[in-house]
């Protein structure tokens, strides 16, 4: 069985993971979030600079919890795109070298691709068949799933504006909440009540696209109507369920329609709690078999990475070229960059 080393550096955590036959065998990660914070959002330069100081006491780390070394190492795959350029070529660059030094094959990982890929690291292998609903800071879409390495990615829907975990941040900020938002409006909703505001559920019944720039607005001019008497637990209760309402709806609509019985939810909102207990009880009443990673491997990490370079290498796929370059908005038709 071959062993993999994957590298992450799409945003602003460094991930790296080692998997062999989907099994996480050592995982290491670091975060500059804490150096963004004050800014509200990713700055690419700082994390950039945070990837460089970090990659390599990461893989050392993964090493040294795999208890392995970089000789029983036999390729090695890296987040190629989508996302910042410069933090992009920080990992791209870190994985050309120790490829290059170890003498093994390099693969570019599509980073949608990992994020579902790392729920075959705590759910087993994917059915041939699933329909796989993305929720991350940068991206929400509806795909429909074959063979992971081997198969094209059929897009369902896309959102139209905002990805869900973006409009979490900013909703995060109307509601005066800490950045990154989703973690903090959901623990802001924890006390409140998903019934005290009606909010607008964005194009449901008209297919599977998304759309929640609206829903923002509809926070934003709350808030400003509400002035003082603002009640924050409510909102971000009420907020969170409009999302998890439509994501929920769409995705169990998409299984059923394309006689699919598996739906597999990841990127950093599937850590969302409201989330996971509406997706498994409408997966239940429509009998889906959900899948969700743990909260560890939903949100950027380096184990999804060698998750699909492991099912790569398990399919005989080529490797990439040593001149792979990083592509900053790389659509999602294939997990193979
Ligand atoms: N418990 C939660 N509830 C809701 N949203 C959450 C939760 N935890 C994290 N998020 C959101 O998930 C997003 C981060 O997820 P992830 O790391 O997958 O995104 P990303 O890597 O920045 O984006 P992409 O994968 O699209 O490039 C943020 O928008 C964050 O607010
Ligand atoms: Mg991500």
């Amino acid at each position: 069985m071959a062993v993999v080393l994957g590298i992450e550096t799409s945003c602003d955590e460094t991930g790296v993971g080692i998997v062999s036959d989907g099994r996480l065998l050592g995982a290491a990660l670091a975060s500059s979030m804490e150096e963004h914070a004050r800014f509200g959002g990713v700055v690419p330069e700082i994390a950039a600079r945070a990837h460089l100081e970090s990659l390599v006491p990461c893989v050392r780390a993964a090493f040294q919890q795999a208890g392995i070394g970089p000789s029983e190492i036999d390729a090695v795959a890296v987040t190629s795109g989508p996302g910042l350029a410069t933090a992009l070529q920080t990992g791209l660059a870190a994985a050309k070298a120790y490829a290059l030094a170890w003498d093994r094959p390099l693969y570019g990982v599509h980073h949608l691709a990992g994020h579902v890929a790392a729920d075959t690291l705590e759910n087993g292998p994917l059915p041939s068949r699933s329909v796989a609903l993305i929720v991350s800071g940068g991206h929400t879409s509806l795909l429909l799933l074959g063979d992971l390495a081997r198969d094209p990615v059929v897009h369902l829907g896309d959102t139209r504006d905002d990805a869900a975990g973006e409009a979490f941040d900013k909703v995060a900020r109307l509601l005066g909440l800490a950045y990154p938002g989703g973690p903090a409006v959901a623990e802001a909703a924890r006390d409140g009540d998903p019934g005290a505001v009606v909010f607008p559920r964005a194009m449901l019944g008209a297919g599977y696209d998304f759309s929640f720039s609206g829903l923002k607005s509809a926070v934003a001019r709350h808030v400003e109507r509400a002035g003082s008497t603002l009640a924050v637990p409510d909102v971000a209760a009420s907020f969170q369920e409009a999302v998890a309402d439509v994501l929920t709806r769409k995705a169990v609509e998409a299984c059923l329609a394309h006689g699919v019985d598996t739906l597999v939810i990841v990127g950093g909102v599937a850590a969302n709690r409201r989330l996971r207990d509406l997706a498994a009880e409408r997966c239940r009443t429509a009998g889906l078999t959900l899948r969700i990673p743990p909260p560890s491997l939903c949100t950027d990490n380096g184990a999804m990475i060698a998750a699909v370079g492991d099912l790569l290498v398990a399919s005989g796929a080529p490797p990439s070229s040593r001149h792979l370059a990083a592509d900053p908005s790389a659509p999602l038709n294939r997990a193979h960059l």
